[in-house]
């Protein structure tokens, strides 16, 4: 029968006779699944897992934090952070088109990644052999892999690293789904923030930004979506709602006016969802009451915003994401 201390003390031991005296690398990304996989790593193999954070700037504020603090706290993992905000900023410059943007970071991501990845292979210390990864059992069904009984698999390695190097997988989450994964998230002691986190997407607020990325209108957007934030989970309405993305039009004037000064500043876009898995969503039917404090508080605390809309399109024809 199935329970989550069931679950870990299986993997536990499978990844411990599996890695045997080698190190294991583990990519974080700020998520659940990775999280949960890592923790679980860490349990079997201590010190021997080593993991990696990109912190590429588009994250929500307190995000990069969480990773920092919180989960080295509760896990006890041994994490390499890179900052590589400039970098990503330098490499946004003068972009406003979302493939074009979504393929940038992916690009710099994985460059970043790899070189933190071949500094830790460089380090003195057992073989790296092994790569965590967060995948769940939806993504093995989606892949066609949904028949195998082994949790192991080979991954080349996508490029700056000797063309001969190939690590083994980990996944200890494949045959879990979502809400077995925060169950297990939970039982290791995550934290809440963590285990109960929405869906954001990889390229963050990169593409939250309808217009180009620059340091000071990340800085507006991730004020408007912690006030978002603060709200809805004030509200108690974190379990009733998907995601809620907050989108800033930068491209976008209006004029506004907020004590006795005419202001032509940017929209702030709510796009609250319910959902079952993102391939169908309809709009949020948020209170009134929620709406307009989250409204008065981003209009009176962020600078340059003078207008809250709210997206009323479902998926489809809308995409959940703005870009
Ligand atoms: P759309 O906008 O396609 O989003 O309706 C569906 C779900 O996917 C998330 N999303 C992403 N997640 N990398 C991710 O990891 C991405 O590039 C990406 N784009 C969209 C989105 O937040 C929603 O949950």
């Amino acid at each position: 029968n199935w329970t989550t201390g069931n679950v870990i003390d299986e993997q536990v031991a499978a990844i411990r006779e599996l890695v045997g005296d080698k190190r294991a690398i583990c990519g974080l990304s700020g998520g659940v699944d990775s999280a949960v996989a890592a923790a679980l790593v860490q349990k079997a193999i201590g010190s021997q897992l080593t993991c990696v954070y990109v912190d590429h700037g588009l994250m929500r504020k307190g995000e990069t934090e969480q990773v920092e603090k919180d989960f080295v706290a509760a896990t006890g993992v041994q994490l390499k952070v890179v900052d590589a905000s400039e970098r990503f900023l330098d490499a946004l410059k003068g972009v406003s088109d979302p493939e074009e943007k979504r393929k940038i970071i992916g690009r710099e991501f994985i460059r970043v990644f790899e070189q933190a990845q071949a500094e830790i292979i460089a380090d003195e210390g057992p073989a790296v052999e092994f790569l965590v990864q967060g995948t769940l059992y939806p993504d093995v069904v989606e892949s066609g892999g949904g028949t195998g009984t082994a949790n192991i698999k080979s991954h080349h390695n996508v490029g700056g690293l000797p063309e001969d190097l190939e690590f083994k997988l980990i996944e200890p989450l494949r045959k879990l789904f979502k809400d077995e994964v925060r169950m297990v998230g939970q039982e290791l002691g995550l934290p809440e923030e963590i285990v109960q986190r929405q869906p954001f997407p990889g390229p963050g607020l990169g593409i939250r930004i309808v217009g180009e990325v620059t340091k000071e209108r990340l800085d507006l957007l991730r004020e408007a979506d912690a006030i978002a934030r603060e709200e809805l989970t004030a509200a108690g309405l974190d379990r009733d709602i998907w995601q809620c993305p907050v989108v800033l039009l930068a491209d976008v004037r209006s004029v506004g006016v907020q004590g006795d000064g005419r202001t032509y500043g940017h929209p702030i876009v709510l796009r609250p969802v319910s959902s079952e898995d993102a391939m169908t969503a309809d709009w949020s039917r948020l209170p009134y009451d929620v709406l307009a404090k989250i409204s008065t508080r981003i209009t009176n605390e962020v600078r340059d915003v003078n207008r809250v809309v709210l997206d009323v399109t479902s998926k489809p024809p809308g995409t959940i994401e703005w870009e």
